[in-house]
């Protein structure tokens, strides 16, 4: 028996969709929040099944969690005990290592088993460990457990080698309680960066220099408690603006940070893409023809690596080859063969997709390998002549809040089947 997602494509779409608070913040936000020593309450945590599995991890570590409304999420971690995380729950994402800087910092001692999470190609956290090192922990990696210890955590230099979000975040969490000043060098900017220091700030913390490449970090004796409310999903917030440049006249995406998705609308704009862009909202309205144009993935404020996979099921359909050049996860491309399958003419050549256009997409059985290239494939079925049915949804409902109900008000033919 397997859940699966049908489309009847070829429907244009119209109407307004909100975006909904940022995954890739949530998840670290709620790690974030066992910092505290009172209830935190953070506001816009989206529904999707990353939440759910990181309340059950919460709730493992004896923090009580509770759900009020559609949107908000007290964790209260005054009662919490530092257990091992070696649950299946932790193998089910890839933010459990979040709970590495925050039960390190909290209590210098881990036991966590390998996180899961999207298969990309290799995703080490070898950047993780050298910061929790340079802080003064020893790392073991035994039998599958990450077991971590620090008698004291001292404040450190730290130069990461990539800029990447997950170090920059985890050793910020773990260097928060600290003795002195840590500094992280080459740190990642991405918006989400700055909405867990943010938080983290509220609670007491004192950390300065997000959003640039350089973080301070002054550690403190207490964290308290606080409320805060999270930025929009500016992945979900592409995926949909993607998704209205390819199959509506009329899209309003409301709830957004256009700042945070420039590097996307300038090339929408180059790909012909009529819009008009507001403070907090960009409205679609439609295009001629496309223009194929060539994308790098970069760390931010550089084209993310998140959203190449839904603008390529776009740019099946721009005049000419567009070439994808992805820098961050050289095997980002799996959704490049079932976008074959539905009829594209892709050719990957690691690290790159050469995608001739333009091409009409028939409906037909495809996977989602992971959680973009079920975005992307959410597209294509939009665009395609026919039904298309995807496989392993579990990937896209870790990520994308009531995709059903928002696509389907836009006047979308999207349902559900359990299958044998
Ligand atoms: N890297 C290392 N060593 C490390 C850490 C990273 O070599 O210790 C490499 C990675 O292999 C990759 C690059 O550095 O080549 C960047 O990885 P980064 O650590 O920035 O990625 P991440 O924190 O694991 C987050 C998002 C991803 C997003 C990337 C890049 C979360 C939970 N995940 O992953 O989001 O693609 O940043 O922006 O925030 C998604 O939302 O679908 C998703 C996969």
């Amino acid at each position: 028996m397997e859940e699966v997602i049908k489309i009847e494509g070829g429907h244009s779409l119209s109407g307004t969709v909100r975006v909904s608070g940022s995954k890739n913040a949530t998840v670290a936000l709620i790690p974030a929040a066992i910092l505290a020593h009172g209830p935190v309450t953070i506001c816009g945590v989206p529904n999707i099944s990353d939440v759910r599995s990181l309340s059950v991890l919460l709730k493992e570590l004896g923090i009580e969690v509770i759900r009020k409304g559609e949107d908000i999420l007290i964790i209260d971690p005054s009662q919490m005990k530092n257990m091992p995380m070696v649950s299946d729950t932790v193998g089910k994402l890839r933010a459990s290592y979040y709970f590495m800087g925050a039960l390190l910092g909290k209590y210098g001692h881990v036991e966590m088993k390998m996180p899961g999470g999207c298969y990309l190609g290799p995703r080490p956290i070898d950047l993780h460990v050298k910061g929790f090192e340079a802080l003064g922990a020893t790392v073991h990696y035994e039998h599958g457990t990450y077991i971590i210890d620090a008698k004291e955590l001292t404040g450190n230099k730290i130069f990461l080698d990539i800029s990447s979000v997950g170090a920059t975040i985890n050793i910020m969490m773990a260097a928060v309680y600290a003795k002195g000043r840590t500094t992280i060098e080459n740190a990642a900017k991405e918006p989400e960066i700055i909405d867990v220091a943010t938080l983290l700030n509220k609670m007491g913390a004192k950390i300065r220099g997000v959003g640039t490449n350089v973080i301070t970090i002054d550690g403190v004796d207490y964290l308290n408690g606080c409320f805060h409310e999270i930025i929009p999903d500016r992945i979900e917030a592409a995926t949909y603006l993607v998704l209205a440049a390819a199959a509506a006249d009329d899209v309003t995406v409301e709830n957004i940070i256009p700042q945070h998705l420039e590097s996307l609308l300038s090339k929408l704009h180059e790909i012909g893409i009529r819009m008009e862009i507001g403070i907090d909202y960009v409205k679609v309205m439609g295009r001629d023809e496309l223009h194929a144009t060539d994308i790098k993935t970069l760390p931010y404020p550089g084209f993310a690596t998140d959203i190449q996979q839904p603008l390529t099921a776009l740019l099946t359909q721009a005049n000419g080859q567009s070439i994808v050049t992805e820098t961050i996860y050289q095997e980002r491309f799996k959704h490049c063969h079932e976008l074959n399958k539905m009829g594209a003419n892709i050719n990957v050549m690691s690290p790159s997709a050469m995608i001739n256009g333009p091409t009409p997409l028939t409906g037909c059985e495809v996977v989602a390998t992971d959680l973009r290239c079920g975005a992307c494939l959410v597209i294509a079925g939009l665009l395609a002549e026919g039904v298309t049915t995807i496989h392993e949804i579990y990937h896209i409902d870790r990520g994308y809040d009531n995709l059903d109900g928002k696509l389907n008000a836009l006047g979308a033919k999207l349902w559900r089947e359990v299958i044998e």
